[in-house]
């Protein structure tokens, strides 16, 4: 129905705003990813915080409200809720104070004076690692320099505070162990076999939901031709 005073628009005008809605969508999506973050194409950042030099494997999809700090690598397929905090950074504990003011002149940087005291370099922790295929439930907080292995589940509002193996599920403050997805010599079979290498079209016709034929079937698709 046409409202008085406004006509139908024409197919080209539709073109164009279908064009500019999915231009101001994609400008969401990337709009608090660094400059110097890598993207392995394709990544949905999804409006989430990727800090300066974090490294993101294809195929992984994150959400708004979750931040990924600086120098953090996240393999491929990775599935990353909202409210997680990937790596955030820590202040000394053992010196004068815990303040930022005696090793950066961020946060106030307009304050006349707050750059004068001689600043000290801070060594932070190494940095972060997620493997691939790893699912990070909601409001998950990963500690500077944990690894985490490919496959892993952490479950929502867990502070991972140690490294986690392949193919675990881990859940509670500090996260511990709840169990192993699949038994040991099938983990063993997916560290080799490594189906994440592959693209969704190349796993077309896989058996996704019946793990040993699907490992098997992958092994086929890698086998070099005779
Ligand atoms: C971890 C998770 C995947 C469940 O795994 P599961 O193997 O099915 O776990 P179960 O429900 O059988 O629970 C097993 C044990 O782990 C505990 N547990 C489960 N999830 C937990 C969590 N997040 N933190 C702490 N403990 C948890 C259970 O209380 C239970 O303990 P018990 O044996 O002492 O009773 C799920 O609880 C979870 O956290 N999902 C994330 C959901 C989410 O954030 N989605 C975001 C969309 S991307």
């Amino acid at each position: 129905m046409l409202l008085r005073g406004h006509r139908e628009s024409s197919g080209a005008e539709r073109m164009i705003i279908k064009y500019l809605r999915r231009l101001r969508a994609r400008r969401r999506q990337y709009r608090n990813v660094s400059k110097s973050a890598k993207l392995e194409w394709p990544v949905s950042p999804g409006g989430a915080i990727i800090k300066d030099r974090a490294s993101i494997g294809r195929y992984t999809y994150l959400i708004r409200g979750t931040r990924v700090a600086r120098g953090t690598t996240i393999g491929r397929f990775c599935t990353i809720a909202t409210g997680v905090d990937i790596g955030p950074p820590e202040h000394p504990m053992d010196w004068m104070s815990v303040h930022s003011f005696q090793y950066n002149t961020g946060h106030f940087r307009d304050v006349p004076g707050y750059d004068k005291p001689r600043r000290i370099k801070h060594k932070s922790r190494p940095s972060t690692a997620i493997g691939h295929d790893v699912w990070i439930g909601t409001k998950v907080v990963v500690r500077r320099g944990v690894k985490v292995g490919d496959g892993a589940i952490l479950g929502a509002g867990s502070f991972v505070n140690k490294d986690v193996p392949p193919h675990a599920i881990v859940g509670g403050i500090p996260a511990l162990v709840i169990r192993y997805r699949f038994d040991a010599a099938t983990i063993a079979r997916f560290q080799r076999v490594k189906w994440w290498t592959l693209t969704p079209q190349e796993m077309d016709g896989i058996t996704f939901n019946d793990v040993d034929a699907a490992l098997d079937q992958i092994e086929r698709i890698k086998a070099p031709a005779d």
